[in-house]
């Protein structure tokens, strides 16, 4: 029980970094909180701080996630502990940050990343159907939380109960935080990206 308190709390911690937030105030003398969106993910930066930034929040986003997710590899109890488990808190981080006043991201990279350290070859499958979502609606926000319910449906066909639970629970939540972009879709007013990786609108 110990192993596994040290591992939420690192995975917690991971999560927490607010890499965008980080970049934006250190590299370009800006808060990305205030800027764009609001948001301190990936769609924000590459919105409001370009495409050199944005790859780079996307990376190291999904990349705390994965690093969270594998310590019970790490720790070797990945049999007893789902790597899944201990990468919810690393979510749980990206959205409430500690260093954040508590606010963070939209979850959508750093599930990404848990699923990578879980299942690479579902992780694949959830970017070929991000991309496609994204190439045919250009809105990001459509692409997470579509990838994110087809995971959860796959989880089912594939009777991977753990993962259709962590699946559905992420689910819920990142179409809950989605809730500002959900309204702005039905508008017409949601942001799209064009693939010179910017914003139109
Ligand atoms: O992952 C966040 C993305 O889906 C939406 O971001 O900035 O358009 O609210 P944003």
């Amino acid at each position: 029980i110990f192993k596994i308190c040290l591992m939420a709390i690192i995975a917690y911690l991971l999560g927490s970094i607010p890499w965008g937030l980080w970049i934006g105030q250190v590299f370009y003398h800006k808060d990305i909180r205030k800027l764009g969106s609001g948001n301190i993910g990936t769609t924000n930066t590459l919105r409001v701080l370009g495409p050199k930034a944005g790859v780079t929040v996307l990376f190291l986003d999904m990349f705390k996630g994965t690093l969270a997710a594998c310590q019970p590899y790490f720790f070797h109890c990945s049999q007893t502990v789902s790597p899944l488990l201990i990468g919810l808190f690393a979510v749980l981080g990206h959205t409430c940050s500690i260093f954040d006043h508590f606010h963070g991201g939209k979850a959508v990279a750093t599930s990404a990343g848990i699923l990578l350290a879980y299942n690479p070859l579902l992780f694949l499958v959830a970017w070929a159907i991000y991309l496609t979502v994204l190439l045919l609606t250009s809105m990001a926000s459509a692409a997470g939380m579509v990838g994110i319910t087809a995971i959860f449906i796959i989880a089912l066909c594939i009777h991977d109960w753990i993962l259709a639970a962590i699946a559905g629970f992420l689910t819920v939540v990142i179409i809950w935080l989605h809730r500002a972009n959900i309204k702005r879709i039905f508008n017409g007013t949601e942001s799209l990206v064009h693939f010179g990786l910017g914003y139109r609108r």
